[in-house]
């Protein structure tokens, strides 16, 4: 029996070991023991500042991911356009940042499973009269946050005069309250937030587009892909993810 037991216990130790551990860095991470997270904290509710800490949807999804891989969480707040730049060179090794599957992303970084789906949709003032994008003409100008689908898509719009690029969705937003511009495309949680905070300002009801969020992953690192499919998946069939997403997002 004593013997059953410790056999049993060294393999639960080289098992836990396995998850973060020893020569062959298993978890796929660049550093052992390290999760690594690239993402733009300027994006309530996924990822902001409270106070030193950077929380939301997204810090907690990859706390839990963190957890479950054995590994310590270490987030880098970084421009939006920087973030797949740093996962594909491996400076990163999951970007979580609200992001978008597009295919053009694609070809530079692996994504994982969605975890969230969400929208673009148009902040204007209240009673602008301006009902949907295409009211807005050919010499209106548009702001959005520089690198995101958002600033993709309006950049295509031919029905968009200007598109005018921030650093920061909150910017953009700010310059629409000073009448600088004419509307803001941003994703639909972000402009909840931002249009609580700033009287004056709504949300049109048709949407600009649909879309998935999920993490994305230097290409080819299956090893840490299928590490957070996995985490994301229990997260999803234990109420995790669900219980993080109700602590941010007041249900409707
Ligand atoms: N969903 C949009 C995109 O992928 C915007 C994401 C912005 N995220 C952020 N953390 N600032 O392009």
């Amino acid at each position: 029996m004593k013997k059953l037991i410790s056999v049993a216990l060294v393999l639960a130790m080289s098992l836990s070991l396995a998850a973060c551990g020893s020569s062959g860095n298993p978890e796929g991470t660049a550093t052992k023991g390290v999760l690594v997270m690239a993402t733009n904290a300027e994006f309530p509710p996924y990822e902001y500042h409270d106070g030193d800490s950077i929380v939301g949807i997204d810090a907690e999804i990859a706390e839990a991911i963190a957890k479950k891989m054995g590994c310590e969480l270490r987030i880098e707040d970084i421009a939006f356009d920087s973030i797949i730049p740093e996962v594909s060179s491996g400076k990163a090794d999951i970007g979580l940042a609200g992001m978008t599957v597009t295919e053009d992303r694609k070809q530079s970084v692996d994504f994982s499973e969605s975890y969230a789906t969400s929208s673009q949709v148009v902040i204007v003032p209240e009673n602008s009269g301006i009902s949907s994008l295409s009211d807005l003409g050919a010499d209106s100008i548009v702001g959005v946050q520089t690198g995101t689908t958002g600033d993709i898509y309006c950049s295509d719009d031919d029905s968009i005069g200007t598109v005018e690029r921030y650093n920061k969705g909150m910017e953009a937003v700010q310059a629409l309250t000073q009448g600088k511009i004419d509307a803001v495309v941003i994703d639909s949680e972000p402009a909840k937030v931002f249009v609580s905070e700033n009287p004056g300002l709504m949300v049109l009801k048709e949407n600009y587009t649909n879309e998935e969020y999920a993490a994305a992953i230097r290409k080819g690192n299956t090893v840490l892909l299928d590490n957070v499919n996995k985490a994301l998946e229990e997260l999803k069939a234990d109420g995790t993810l669900d219980k993080i997403v109700a602590k941010y997002i007041a249900a409707e």
